[in-house]
């Protein structure tokens, strides 16, 4: 059975932070932060504004621009690091936030492969016949977990939400690609907070209750895992690189997808940027991105597109896609 992505939408704080503004408060530039990531702005969620609260947003928008209404949303998949509480998921506070049905709700955690990973749990339990019409939402409140003292991080993420609904009926998502490797979870971690180290003052002390990150590490094994993937799924599928419309990647740094072009012989102007405008909004950057190029018009019915994101974990993976336009679907 074929599912396809009828509808998108996004939504992002109104609070824009620029590389000025940070440079104001800790020890950084605004010529550091474009040189070495091409961001130069970030969203920053208001307070009493969360992940439910922002996948809310997102989600509403994608249900109208699907044609449906809540009532026919029969399952809910959220992708978030950043999720409301420990337990209960997000996806459950979402579920009532929204009025859906009682219909199963859940959490994915693979950080900034999470929109992947719930692209692939989803497509197949639609594929599976039990559903008709489910509901991804990335969404992300990274800055709840920065360090604001740490400018080797605090400087790259910002905060958003993405949400597509995805239902049988067109093709439209080919295959998907995931991987992880979990030997070195601490390159990119946050230590305190869950069940091997719970708050306590000296954690909190520690600032364990934050975002750490190795990202010289980061850098290379994503650029890597990210190549081998995007090979991996064009070969499975006997698709030619040249076929591909556009590369869409999570926007976590101009210069890693700087990188995975030019290692795959692929002209820029393939790769859509965002990351200037949003930073690195983790699960929340593919619909982030996406939703742009529908709205711009770069996305056309028929297009081969490919996903690809990287992420704690370490996890990774690959999305081909056939592109659908859903005004134009019966
Ligand atoms: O979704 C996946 C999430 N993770 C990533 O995408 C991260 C991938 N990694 C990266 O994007 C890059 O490694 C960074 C942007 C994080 C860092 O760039 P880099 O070119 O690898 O810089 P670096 O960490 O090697 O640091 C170079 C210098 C250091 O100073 P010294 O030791 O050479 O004197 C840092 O202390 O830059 C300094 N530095 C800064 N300076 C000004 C680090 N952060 C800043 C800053 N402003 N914000």
């Amino acid at each position: 059975m074929n599912v396809y992505i009828r509808g998108i939408g996004t939504y992002l704080p109104e609070k824009i932070v620029s590389n000025h503004d940070l440079a104001k408060q800790i020890d950084t530039s605004d010529e550091w932060i474009w040189s070495r990531t091409g961001i130069r702005e970030r969203r920053i969620a208001a307070e009493g504004e969360h992940a439910s609260t922002m996948g809310k947003r997102a989600a509403e928008e994608a249900i109208r621009n699907a044609g449906l209404s809540p009532d026919d949303i029969d399952l809910l998949v959220v992708a978030t690091m950043t999720p409301d509480f420990l337990f209960p998921s997000t996806a459950a506070v979402l579920q009532a936030q929204l009025g859906l049905r009682n219909v199963p709700a859940f959490d994915i955690s693979a950080a900034c492969s999470g929109f992947l990973y719930g692209l692939e749990v989803t497509r197949h339990l639609l594929q599976s016949g039990t559903y008709r019409n489910a509901l991804l939402v990335g969404t992300e409140k990274l800055s709840s977990v920065l360090d604001w003292q740490d400018r080797s991080t605090c400087v790259l993420f910002g905060d958003g939400a993405g949400a597509v609904v995805l239902s049988q009926g067109a093709t439209g998502i080919i295959d998907v690609l995931l991987a992880a490797d979990g030997s070195n979870p601490d390159i990119l971690y946050m230590p305190g907070g869950g069940s091997r180290m719970p708050a306590t003052e000296a954690s909190v002390a520690h600032r364990d209750h934050f975002l750490k990150m190795n990202g010289r590490e980061v850098f290379k094994v994503a650029v890597r895992a990210m190549e081998q993937s995007i090979r991996d799924i064009l070969d499975r599928n006997s698709i030619n690189i040249n076929d591909i419309r556009y590369f869409i990647a999570h926007q976590a740094n101009y210069r890693i997808l700087d990188a995975l072009a030019q290692r795959l012989s692929v002209p820029m102007e393939k790769f859509p940027v965002n990351v200037d405008r949003v930073g690195n909004t983790s699960a929340a950057s593919i619909p982030l991105i996406m939703k742009e190029m529908v709205d711009d018009g770069r996305l056309k019915s028929g297009d081969n597109v490919v996903l690809v994101a990287f992420g704690a974990g370490l996890t990774w993976g690959t999305s081909l896609l056939k592109w659908k336009d859903s005004r134009e679907m019966p």
